[in-house]
C-alpha cells in the first residue's frame, strides 16, 4: 500500500482553520490545571530551586473568577432585561452589561446588529464568525460580501435593511452554540426584532429559523415558505431562505435562493402598497 504523503503546512494550516482553529494563543502550552507558581513575599529574597518562567499565555486575561449563572437563571434574567429595553440603544447597552452567556467572555466583542434601524426587511443569521468578532458588525466576512450581493439582487443594501443575529457574540472557534446559549441570546434578538419593527423578517438558514419560528423542520423544508412572526405587537411575515455560508459551499442552490429573493420583493411590495 503506498502510504499517503505527509501534508504541506499550509494543508495543515487550512485543516485547522477549517477546524475552527484560527487564533494561536501562546508560542508554549499552558497547563491550567497545574498549581499557579508561590508568589514571593514583598521584600523576600528569590528562593533557590527551578526558576518557574511564565508563559506568554499568563498575560492572556484569565476567565473571570465569579461564576456564570446557571442558565435557567439567565434565560429568566434575560427575558426581564430585555422586555425593558425601549430603544435599540438600550438593548445594545444592556447587552453590554449582561453577564449571563459564557460566549461575551471568549468572543472579542459584542456583534450587535448593522444597517437601517427603520428598514422594512430585517434578515437574521446564527451567530457572528471571526471577522465580524474583529469588526463587531453582522455578516462582514466572506458569507456577508455574499448577503451583500443577494440584498443587492432585490435593489436594496446596509441602507435599507437591517441584518443581526440570534447571537450576538462569537463562540469560540465557530463552534455551534449550545441550546442553552441560544435561549439565553433569544429574548434579545425577539426584543431587537420588536424595536426594528420590519415588515419582513428573514431567517438565514437553519438555526436562526428553527430558533426564530420555533419550528423543527430542516431547511430544506421551510426555505421559501411564509411565516407568520409575532413581533409582540404585531404579526409580520417571516421567510426563511439559504444561509450564504451554505451557498458558498453549495452554489447550486442560489437558484432556489434566487426564487426566494424574488418572493421577498414581492412581499414589500405588497405590503408597501396595503400601508
Ligand atoms: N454567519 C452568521 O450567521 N452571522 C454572521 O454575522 C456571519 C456569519
Amino acid at each position: 500500500m503506498t502510504p499517503e504523503p505527509a501534508p504541506t503546512v499550509r494543508q495543515l494550516l487550512a485543516f485547522y482553520l477549517e477546524a475552527g482553529v484560527d487564533c494561536a494563543l501562546a508560542e508554549e502550552p499552558l497547563d491550567r490545571l497545574a498549581d499557579p507558581a508561590p508568589v514571593p513575599a514583598a521584600g523576600a529574597t528569590a528562593s533557590p530551586g527551578p526558576v518557574r518562567t511564565v508563559p506568554a499565555a499568563a498575560a492572556i486575561p484569565a476567565p473571570r473568577a465569579e461564576p456564570a449563572p446557571a442558565p435557567d437563571a439567565a434565560i429568566v434574567s434575560a427575558r426581564e432585561a430585555a422586555r425593558t429595553a425601549p430603544t435599540l440603544e438600550a438593548l445594545r447597552a444592556l447587552l453590554e452589561k449582561f453577564d449571563g452567556c459564557a460566549l461575551k467572555h471568549t468572543a472579542t466583542r459584542l456583534v450587535f446588529g448593522d444597517g437601517n434601524p427603520q428598514a422594512r426587511i430585517m434578515f437574521v443569521g446564527e451567530a457572528p464568525g471571526r471577522d465580524e468578532d474583529i469588526e463587531g458588525l453582522p455578516f462582514v466576512g466572506r458569507s456577508g460580501k455574499l448577503l451583500d450581493r443577494m440584498i443587492g439582487a432585490i435593489g436594496l443594501d446596509r441602507s435599507s435593511a437591517y441584518i443581526a443575529n440570534v447571537i450576538p457574540w462569537r463562540p469560540p472557534g465557530n463552534r455551534t452554540p449550545t441550546p442553552q446559549e441560544t435561549q439565553i441570546c433569544l429574548p434579545f434578538i425577539r426584543r431587537q426584532i420588536e424595536l426594528v419593527n420590519p415588515d419582513v423578517l428573514v431567517t438565514l438558514g437553519n438555526p436562526s429559523t428553527q430558533t426564530l419560528l420555533s419550528i423543527r423542520e430542516g431547511i430544506m423544508r421551510t426555505r421559501g415558505r411564509w411565516f407568520d412572526y409575532d413581533t409582540g405587537t404585531r404579526t409580520i411575515r417571516a421567510l426563511p431562505t439559504f444561509h450564504p455560508a451554505y451557498l458558498l459551499r453549495s452554489p447550486s442552490y442560489k437558484r432556489m435562493s434566487w426564487q426566494d429573493l424574488r418572493s421577498i420583493a414581492k412581499a414589500l411590495e405588497q405590503t408597501k402598497s396595503a400601508s
